[in-house]
């Protein structure tokens, strides 16, 4: 016991006088057991490197990169009257009014200004068709292609076992039915409990489109009488 002692107190001499006391501050060199976090083969953006012509670290884009995505013009920007049109029209991108209400149904004013003005918002086949296409992209796997829910993921997760993504919403239920569009809008954008938000995949008119669609779903499975074409309404029997 008393040899065990007597080693422990020359181990921890030996450690303090080696590496010392924990928070002492010291201008020598750090000693380093294991150096590799701190010094690391890499590239920084300011770095040099012997090993490009140009001496940088930084490559600059490959010759005739075209930038893609939500790049600004800075000529448009710097400008004296620049406005951000999002910061013109908050509830195209929020889907709530003044107030923080969610908008009951679609936005008046779009984010398209012409003369400085915004302009109208509508509803129109081109929308739908937007709202078509990334509904069948982006929320079809789990709501299903008529909103009932009842999406590929649904049926998979089933047989998996998986008990999370059994609760895919019905978005044909009553009370999704009843949502103000301006709600939907935010389920979307930012999710809802276990379904993830698509606000940085889906732009906001494609997130307005994507609505519009689901209230055109909405409508198909729940069509008042007097909506029905007279042509659809002879073959039903
Ligand atoms: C990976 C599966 C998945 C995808 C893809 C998905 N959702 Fe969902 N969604 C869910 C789940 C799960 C819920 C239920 C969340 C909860 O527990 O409240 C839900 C709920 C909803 C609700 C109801 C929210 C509420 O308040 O009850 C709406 C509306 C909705 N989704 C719309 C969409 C739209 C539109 C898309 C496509 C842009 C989409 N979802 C894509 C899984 C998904």
């Amino acid at each position: 016991m008393s040899r065990y002692l007597a080693f422990l107190a020359v181990a921890v001499i030996a450690m303090v006088s080696f590496l010392g006391f924990q928070g002492k501050k010291s201008k020598d060199t750090p000693v380093y057991v294991f150096d590799d976090m701190d010094y690391q083969n890499k590239y920084k953006a300011q770095g040099e490197n012997t090993f490009f012509a140009d001496g940088r670290d930084a490559r600059p884009p490959v010759a005739g990169t075209v930038a893609r995505g939500n790049a600004l013009e800075p000529s448009k920007v710097f400008s004296p009257n620049y406005r951000r049109t999002e910061s013109l029209n908050p509830s195209f991108v929020t889907g709530k009014d003044a107030k923080g209400a969610f908008l009951v149904g679609f936005p008046a004013k779009s984010l398209a200004t012409a003369k400085g003005e915004l302009q109208d918002y509508a509803i129109n086949d081109r929308v739908l068709e937007v709202g078509r296409g990334k509904f069948q992209i982006y929320c079809a796997v789990c709501h299903g292609l008529a909103a009932d829910g009842n999406g590929i993921m649904k049926t998979r997760s089933k047989i998996e076992g998986d008990v999370a993504i059994v609760t895919i919403a019905n978005l044909q239920a009553p009370i999704i039915r009843g949502y103000p569009n301006g709600q939907i809008f935010d389920v979307i954008t930012n999710g809802k409990n276990t379904m993830m938000g698509y606000g940085d995949k889906l732009s906001p008119e494609e997130r307005w489109a994507v609505v519009a669609y689901v209230r055109a779903l909405q409508l198909s499975q729940n069509c008042p009488a007097d909506l029905v074409p007279a042509a659809v309404k002879a073959q039903i029997k």
